[in-house]
């Protein structure tokens, strides 16, 4: 079966061809960081237009590049949300299009549920596992126990941790997305400079807060008299935010009693919080998987994977109906 994913939910427009499920045949990304770098953020309007002039291209090279054509399709699955309406509405009719004139089973997809499933495109985990979604919209922390079996553990209350790199890279005049250009910063500065804020919340809850965290790092940038570089500054607040995801991770596997925990989203791709992810694990006897960067970020291969997997699991209520609408705010679905 071969299942062509798409995936237009923010400012990446992508597509990919996926076999049976695991073997990523081809997976096409467009960015469109150059767009939205000079906003120091992502334009809705501008992404849904640039959506437009791409998402052809893209799913050509896809195709192409997996040496298919639309007719070997079995399968189109699509991101309908959530996401910024004017980006998904572009993926999910083209896909419908498709659908429609090649008579190909149409499966909307849940991009978090992608983002949660990223893992199985590199390689097996066996269920349940825990995984911390870390995205520039989102921070939570979910137990899974089946491809379509997801219990919601904690949630940010407030910033997603992605954001708060993207508002921290701000304030230092870095640029958009923050989160590569701290991490880049980080590593020339010293952890030990300065401590900031952990906000852990009350003990025992699994829901985080990155909003204090954000402040305390504005008041020292303007209080800050010349002892702390830039870099300091970027690797301090790197040092706590890390430090806060890490405690949560494996807070949630003791209580859930899960040896099996799973990064993804944005946030995962970074490098300093997969090492101290790791050894974490090793230290509590807990396997963490880490998808490759590629896949943690924006990508169709994951939405692809999660269509599939949907679709086998629902054979019996078919595929999803043309008149599927996109939903900016899509929760993700019920086991
Ligand atoms: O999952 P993603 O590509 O898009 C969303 O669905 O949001 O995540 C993007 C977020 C941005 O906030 C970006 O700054 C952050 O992930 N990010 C990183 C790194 N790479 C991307 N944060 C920290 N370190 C990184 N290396
Ligand atoms: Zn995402």
């Amino acid at each position: 079966m071969l299942v062509l994913g798409i995936e237009t939910s923010c400012d990446e427009t992508a597509a990919a061809v996926l076999k049976d499920g695991r073997e990523l045949l081809s997976n096409i990304i467009a960015d469109q960081t150059a767009v939205h770098s000079r906003y120091g953020g992502v334009v809705p309007e501008l992404a849904g237009r640039v959506h437009i002039e791409n998402i052809r291209r893209v799913i050509e090279q896809a195709l192409a590049e997996a040496g298919v054509g639309i007719g070997d399709i079995g399968l189109i699955a699509v991101t309908r949300g959530p996401g910024l309406m004017s980006s998904l509405l572009v993926g999910l009719n083209v896909a419908k299009g498709m659908a429609y004139a090649g008579k190909i089973p149409l499966i909307g997809v849940n991009h978090l549920e992608g983002h949660l499933l990223a893992i199985f495109l590199q390689e097996q985990v066996e269920f349940p596992y825990v995984s911390l979604g870390i995205s520039g919209g989102h921070t939570e922390l979910y137990r899974v126990d089946d491809f379509v079996a997801y219990t919601l553990l904690g949630r940010t209350r407030d910033d997603a941790a992605g954001e708060s790199f993207d508002k921290v890279a701000r304030m230092l005049n870095l640029g958009y997305p923050g989160g590569p250009l701290i991490e880049r910063l980080a590593q020339e500065g010293d952890t030990g400079a300065h401590r900031f804020p952990r906000p852990l919340l009350e003990p025992g809850s699994l829901d985080f807060s990155f909003s204090g965290l954000k402040t305390a790092v504005r008041q020292k940038i303007e209080s800050n008299d010349g002892s702390l570089s830039d870099a300091d500054i970027a690797a301090c607040f790197q040092d706590a935010v890390i430090d806060v995801l890490v405690r949560k991770m494996f807070a949630a596997c003791e209580r859930e009693g899960i040896r099996h925990a799973v990064l993804t989203g944005g946030v995962a791709a970074n490098g300093a919080l997969r090492r101290q992810m790791e050894a974490e694990g090793t230290r509590r006897g807990v396997q963490v998987y880490s998808p490759k960067p590629v896949f943690c970020t924006d990508n169709a291969a994951m939405i692809a994977c999660a269509g599939y997997h949907r679709y086998m699991r629902e054979s019996r209520l078919g595929a999803d109906p043309l008149s599927l609408d996109a939903s900016a705010t899509l929760p993700i679905p019920a086991s």
